[in-house]
């Protein structure tokens, strides 16, 4: 079994497409998931799974970016999943979890990403680009937003969007297929860095 921590920031739906999904069930076990916003949607969804969940930040029984690094080894974790997590992750815990950290992105990186590029912002960017295909993108993450190596990529077509919340709501069911299905490829080790590049070998 994979053990996986996940950080999350909002409402949670890429993490119930990784509990929900049928062939992650005997793949991986969610050990922890981490937020830095005690009440968002995800946590409501890892406590109804049991699993524990752990508040991000200073204060009181949140876990500092000091402290975060020796929690998460305490977890012997063997990958990190940010799943609409909004902040930074320290530089420290990126060098110790180095190609062990993946996040996902709704757009087509390396385009509109960065800071700021989060949620409605990149569908309304991308909508105010009037490009025409759009997507999700799992990467493996380094100490800058959005740059580390792609992993994996599904487009969809926008062509004909109406809104950039039409935008949102077409790549967000693109997320819940891809995120999952990297996951099982890591679970698998049929995931590479080679020749520069991240491979998935099938
Ligand atoms: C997802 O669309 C994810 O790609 C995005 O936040 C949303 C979280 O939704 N992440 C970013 O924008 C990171 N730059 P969810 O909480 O329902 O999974």
């Amino acid at each position: 079994m994979l053990r996986l921590a996940v950080f999350v920031s909002g409402r949670g739906s890429n993490l119930k497409a990784i509990l929900e999904h049928p062939e992650l069930k005997n793949l991986i076990e969610i050990v922890a998931v981490f937020s830095d916003k005690s009440d968002c949607g995800a946590f409501q969804i890892a406590r109804s799974y049991g699993i524990e969940t752990r508040v991000l930040g200073k204060g009181e029984g949140r876990i500092s970016n000091e402290n975060l690094l020796e929690t998460l080894k305490n977890y012997k974790l063997n990958l990190i999943v940010l799943a609409g997590y909004l902040k930074l992750v320290p530089v420290e815990v990126v060098r110790e979890f180095e190609n062990l950290i993946i996040n996902i992105h709704p757009a087509l990186l390396p385009s509109f990403g960065g800071k700021g590029m989060y949620g409605i912002n990149v569908h309304t960017a991308v909508f105010n680009s009037s490009a025409k295909v759009s997507g999700a993108t799992v990467h493996f993450v380094d100490a800058e937003y959005d740059k580390g190596k792609i992993i994996a990529q599904k487009c969809v077509d926008i062509s004909d969007a109406k809104s950039p919340e039409e935008i949102a709501e077409r790549v967000l069911r693109v997320e819940h297929q891809l995120l999952p299905e990297v996951i099982k490829a890591f679970a698998e080790n049929r995931i590479f860095v080679e020749n520069n590049r991240a491979i998935i070998k099938s």
